[in-house]
């Protein structure tokens, strides 16, 4: 890398787009700064507004729902499926009003929501799908990569991800009609991608936008994973099969429930969950694991709960699967370096935990 083309959309940038787009067969690909701004993306190039509404799962990351909400969309809350803990997509349609603008899905450590539904719906009633990929990057559902459903694919390379340069993300888009305005937004409102590839002789102010370009310093960093990706997930899945091999016995001898894959999904191995069976068990393994110095995390906590979420009108009991699960799930350390040495001890601690 020449040291004076470390800003963004250089030599590396367009290797990590050219990468995705060719893998996934993703009509673009925009590197971002991080996962959140390519969602604010697809709520600008959606054109969100005041009095819209989008459907969010409430369990899911704030940053899912939030980029919309900067719109002042009303956030509708959806509940998730008992088994993937995805977007339960046989009670969307109920959810969908003529204010329904866009319905945002998370597929779920990894695994596929229910694509061929969800897409019935989302086309029936007019309604855009954005798919929050990040932790769904090269799994698929029904033979197609995930990210490329919707009209927008969004991925994170947070350091908690697969592929990961720290802090960044990506934007597919999978509708070409968007790529132009997608440019313009991301290169704060101005048409300076146009200027470069020397479509127009300067740039100017022509939309709203903001700074959402990724540093070739980072692409550089993120190209160096993108390239041996299929490594990756190979080194990824053995860890995440030898947990499911080895806490089988235990999980069926403690109620205890290990995570579902549907026969037509690919998962994309980003987590190892255990669904306990109830909040006191989930905090006693956590103390467990603890004392013997392991962490294990739970994840999100309902997003119509939250402080910020109250104002959209939830209440406790709405959304049954998702109060409970939120509860009773944690995740076992799960990363590409963890050595089999370590996996040993968390498995062997895990065993010795009754619930
Ligand atoms: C489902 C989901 N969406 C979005 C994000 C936000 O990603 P980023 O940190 O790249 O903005 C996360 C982060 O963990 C996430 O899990």
């Amino acid at each position: 890398m020449s040291i004076g083309q470390i800003a963004g959309d250089q030599t590396y940038s367009r290797k990590c787009q050219a990468l995705l787009e060719q893998t996934l067969g993703a009509h673009k690909a925009l590197v971002t700064t991080s996962c959140t701004h390519a969602l604010e993306m697809s709520a600008l190039l959606l054109d969100i507004q005041a009095g819209d509404e989008v459907i969010v799962p409430s369990f899911a990351f704030v940053s899912t729902a939030n980029a919309f909400a900067l719109r002042d969309a009303r956030i509708v809350f959806a509940d998730v499926r008992p088994d993937t803990l995805n977007l339960d997509e046989t009670r969307l349609e109920a959810i969908i009003t003529p204010k329904t603008k866009a319905v945002v899905l998370i597929h779920y450590a990894g695994v596929g929501c229910e694509m061929d539904l969800i897409g019935d719906i989302a086309r029936r009633h007019g309604v855009k799908i954005i798919e929050d990929n990040a932790h769904g990057l090269f799994g698929k559902y029904r033979d197609r990569w995930l990210g490329t459903f919707g009209e927008f694919g969004v991925q994170s390379f947070h350091e908690t991800k697969n592929i990961s340069c720290g802090e960044g993300g990506a934007l597919l888009i999978n509708n070409p009609a968007y790529i132009e305005r997608a440019e313009i937004i991301r290169e704060k409102g101005t048409n300076r991608s146009m200027f470069f590839r020397g479509q127009v002789d300067k740039y100017t102010w022509v939309d709203v936008g903001s700074s959402y370009v990724m540093s070739d310093v980072l692409a550089a960093f993120l190209f160096a994973q993108l390239e041996v990706w299929p490594s990756i997930q190979a080194r990824r899945r053995q860890i995440w099969e030898r947990y499911a091999f080895e806490l089988s016995d235990w999980s069926r001898t403690n109620g205890v429930r290990l995570p579902i894959v549907p026969p037509h999904c690919e998962q994309a191995y980003h987590m190892f969950y255990l669904l306990l069976p109830t909040l006191a068990t989930r905090q006693a393994l956590i103390a467990h694991l603890a004392a013997n110095g392991i962490l294990a995390v739970f994840h999100y906590l309902p997003l119509h709960l939250s402080k910020f979420g109250l104002r959209y009108g939830g209440r406790a009991g709405d959304l049954a699967v998702t109060e409970d699960i939120s509860d009773r799930l944690l995740r076992l350390p799960f990363f590409c370096a963890l050595t089999h040495e370590e996996q040993t001890r968390v498995i062997e601690a895990v065993w010795k935990f009754k619930p």
